[in-house]
């Protein structure tokens, strides 16, 4: 049985080739920060206990670490003198804690739950350290496994310390390890920084463990799952691999997506059964989506909630706080922001509608505006149950339509409307029998005649 587990993570690093004023590990994968991802991961593999190293002055990096895990502990490492130093940074919790020791970089958010599993299960089959390993395309400046001729791991290598059979290895180093010592700061310790960068290297620890009697194990997974970014080129490259999983699961769980390649989720996309997803549809964070929902071409959803049936789009954008009910309909250039409609409501074609509520079965026509805002506060429009708002119509708010009302297209309507009324607004008809017809032969004799 795995034990207690405390997992420390990593996100000291500044990201220099990011060129941000954002420290590296709060750039977004998916809509989430790769810190976020990587809490996740820790939370997810039963890390109660969590432990975030960051470097001098980054408080955003902190308050992120503890937005996304409350209990989260946060500690400095002052001066980046590597790996095994960071960790140390966290020596207090670490020191506090019996149980195993999980190592993860909040710039490698891609590893997925099973594998940091699987790693944790080698400390079950009775090794002390585990190390996440991978066939590397181009080993280039990873740290390479060196196992023994029974193929056992005795130590890892960094490039710039290797020698050239030792550079030719293929297996490399990820960065994740697990350790399973009774008390792995005796270990950590004895950590130096004789070594080519000057650096304390965590990966020492491994010949550390060996000559103690110790066995390492090593995990190996595939290589996009241990991606590292350290630039805004490699965060695509994540942010490419996180969305094939993501399309691929949406498909898995009963999702149909025309083309798969076109729709971008968000880390926290809930959609239901037998959703229909057309191409070139966006989910922001916060959208839950329920079954049987269509969702059509070219649409931009976030913080969004989708009754059961729906059909949105093509062209729809639901901004945060659109709570849709069953069988609502919200069509081509509507947009829709913190508004609940009630079940079987519509808005067809080109409206915003911003700020208020709008009963069952209540038809918005063609051109409604909700006018939410006068330039200083934000106002409530409520429509009620099977209302009909007529095309054009401008709906000033604060304002309540009653039930069943109509509101007669093109009205700018400012005042409340009780339920069952009828409201216009709008200046009488004029209408001139047979006007057009005198109106042309007038203009062709002036034209004849030259003038
Ligand atoms: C490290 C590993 C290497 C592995 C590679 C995988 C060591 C010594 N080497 O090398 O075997 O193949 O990752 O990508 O562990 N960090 C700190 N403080 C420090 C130094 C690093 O927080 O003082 C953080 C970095 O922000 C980064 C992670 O630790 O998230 C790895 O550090 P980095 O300097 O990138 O190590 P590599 O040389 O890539
Ligand atoms: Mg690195």
């Amino acid at each position: 049985m795995s034990r207690s587990l405390l997992t420390v993570i990593l996100a000291a690093g500044k990201g220099t080739r990011m060129r941000s004023q954002t420290p590296k590990v709060l750039h977004r994968i998916a809509g989430r920060s790769m810190l976020g991802h990587v809490l996740a991961l820790a939370k997810g593999v039963g890390g109660e206990k969590l432990a975030v190293v960051v470097g001098p002055g980054m408080d955003n990096v902190r308050a992120e670490a503890l937005a996304a895990a409350s209990g989260a502990a946060v500690f400095v490492q002052e001066n980046q003198l590597g790996t095994a130093d960071a960790v140390l940074a966290a020596r207090e919790a670490i020191a506090q804690h019996t149980g195993d020791l999980l190592v993860l970089f909040a710039d490698t958010p891609l590893i997925k739950q099973e594998t940091v599993s699987a790693l944790i299960g080698e400390l079950d089959r009775g090794a002390q350290v585990a190390v996440l390993g991978f066939e590397a395309r181009d080993p280039g400046s990873y740290g390479r496994l060196v196992t023994d001729s029974s193929g056992a791991l005795v130590a890892i290598r960094e490039a710039k310390d290797a020698s050239p059979d030792e550079l030719a290895i293929r297996l490399c180093n990820s960065g994740v390890m697990a350790f399973r010592l009774d008390r792995p700061l005796a270990v950590l310790d004895k950590i130096g920084n004789a070594n080519a960068k000057g650096e304390f290297y965590l990966t020492d620890a491994i010949a550390l463990v060996r000559d103690a009697g110790g066995r390492a194990g090593v995990v190996v997974c595939e290589e996009d799952e241990v991606l590292g970014v350290n630039s805004r080129r490699e965060l695509a490259v994540a942010e490419t691999i996180w969305q094939r999983r993501a399309r691929d699961r949406a498909m898995a769980d009963g999702a149909t997506l025309i083309a798969p390649e076109t729709v971008w989720f968000s880390f926290d996309t809930a959609l239901g059964r037998d959703v229909l997803v057309e191409p070139n549809v966006f989910f922001g964070p916060g959208v839950t989506v329920g079954d049987e929902v269509e969702i059509k071409a070219n649409s931009y959803l976030e913080g969004a909630r989708v009754g059961d049936g729906a059909r949105i789009g093509p062209y729809a954008r639901l901004r945060p706080g659109a709570v849709l009910g069953r069988d609502v309909h919200i069509g081509n250039f509507v947009e829709v922001k913190n508004v609940a409609l009630g079940d079987g409501a519509k808005a067809n074609h080109l409206a915003y509608l911003g700020d208020g509520t709008v009963g069952a079965k209540a038809n918005i026509g063609a051109g409604t505006i909700f006018c939410n805002y006068d330039g200083f506060f934000k106002h409530k429009t409520e429509i009620g149950e099977g209302a009909f708002v007529g095309s054009n119509s401008a709906l000033v708010a604060p304002l309540k339509i009653g039930a069943g009302a109509y509101v007669g297209s093109g009205s700018v309507i400012t005042k409340d409307v009780p339920a069952g009324a009828l409201a216009l607004e709008r200046n009488e008809q004029d209408v001139r029998p047979g006007w057009a017809e005198k109106f042309r032969s007038m203009m062709a004799r002036r034209k004849a005649a030259g003038k």
